[in-house]
């Protein structure tokens, strides 16, 4: 009987081996909680993205959140998001008590729309946080020189952009700080994990302070200083070992999303029915998901689902969700992409032959 066809959406990639090996290290160092490893996975992070300071924490989501407070965000204040992206980047301005201030996206690349953004500075715009959806950064440049004119503080929410490059520059390290997920379906993961870069040495001092409790150098364990109050985001030698061990080829990863998204982008009819949303690849652009503008969405998804071929449904624009419920009026180009998004299977392990053959499967489905 022929084999059925299985090919996920994203599922990690470990290196069991090399993971094993440093996990072995931390458990015979008999020291799980964070330490030397985390201290390594940062610095080769450091190294990586060429950034002075770079910290750990426990999730991309809290890595907003304690960047957010490291720049001193107060319920008082506003903070700009697109409205296209993952709960997480608003959920974290939320967490810190300021407004969440939902500016539609681009048409052609899903980025925050500039000149919606504009509309909507006011008096208590404390900052912006573009999302680089899938890895995409196209417009950081341009953001950047226009929050820099308004005194406006930007992070990055750069959880999808990983060694994302927009010209010589790495996604995150335009910012007063870039945030970035270790989450399973990221370019590397540690089960869950984020990190904060940041090239304000007062920044990253007040993160190290926010990330454990307050506390002013390190845990004697017993009369230590704590200077502000704080949270436990620590992020362990256990996750620090699986992270270094795919650290370790990361090359090697980079090269397959380029490859894979290129196949499908050779492949794929693109027409007033399907098109891709595309990526920057010469401009260094990293496609950790590839993603797609789709009519028929919900059909082309459960048709590929009953041919072995999963893909991942895009979130809903925020404005749709309960707690940031706003009607579509004021955003035109959100309500365009509704429903009509999908990021296709980009898992670093999906082999070639496979890519070909959902690229086969969506030219039918449309040709029908
Ligand atoms: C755009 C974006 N922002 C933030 C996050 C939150 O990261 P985490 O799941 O690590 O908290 C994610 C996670 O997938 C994301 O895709």
């Amino acid at each position: 009987m022929k084999k059925k066809l299985k090919i996920p959406f994203a599922r990690p990639v470990i290196n069991i081996n090399k993971s094993i090996n440093l996990i072995k290290d931390v458990l015979n160092k008999n020291f799980p909680n964070e330490g030397e490893f985390t201290r390594n996975f940062e610095k080769k992070i450091s190294t990586l993205l060429k950034t002075k300071y770079v910290i750990t924490s426990t999730s991309g989501t809290s890595a907003i959140f304690l960047a957010l407070k490291a720049i001193n965000v107060l319920p008082e204040d506003e903070v700009l998001v697109p409205n296209i992206t993952f709960p997480a980047t608003a959920n974290a301005v939320k967490l810190t008590g300021a407004k969440v201030v939902l500016v539609d996206v681009n048409k052609n690349d899903l980025l925050i729309n500039i000149d919606d953004l504009k509309k909507k500075i006011t008096r208590k715009t404390k900052a912006i946080i573009p999302v680089h959806i899938s890895g995409r950064g196209g417009n950081i440049l341009e953001l950047i020189q226009f929050a820099k004119s308004k005194k406006i503080k930007v992070i990055e929410d750069a959880a999808e952009a990983l060694t994302s490059k927009s010209g010589s520059r790495f996604l995150g390290t335009f910012g007063d700080a870039g945030c970035f997920s270790f989450a399973p379906n990221k370019i590397i993961t540690t089960g869950q994990g984020g990190i904060i870069v940041t090239k304000d040495k007062k920044i990253f001092d007040s993160l190290k302070r926010l990330k454990d409790q307050g506390r002013v150098g390190m845990t004697t364990g017993g009369e230590d200083k704590y200077s502000t109050i704080g949270f436990n985001f620590k992020f362990t030698n256990l996750q620090g070992a699986l992270g270094l061990s795919q650290l370790s080829n990361l090359k090697k990863r980079i090269k397959i999303l380029r490859e894979n998204y290129l196949i499908y982008e050779k492949n794929l009819n693109q027409n007033d029915n399907f098109r891709l949303i595309g990526f920057r690849i010469k401009k260094g652009e990293v496609p950790l998901w590839t993603d797609a503008y789709c009519k028929k969405r919900n059909a082309l998804f459960k048709y590929l689902k009953t041919q072995g071929v999963t893909c991942r449904y895009f979130w809903h624009p925020l404005n749709y969700c309960k707690p940031y419920k706003q009607s579509f009026s004021k955003f035109k180009n959100s309500k365009f992409f509704f429903k009509k998004l999908i990021w296709l299977p980009s898992s670093l392990d999906t082999s070639k032959k496979d890519i070909l053959k959902v690229c086969k499967l969506i030219n039918n489905f449309y040709k029908t």
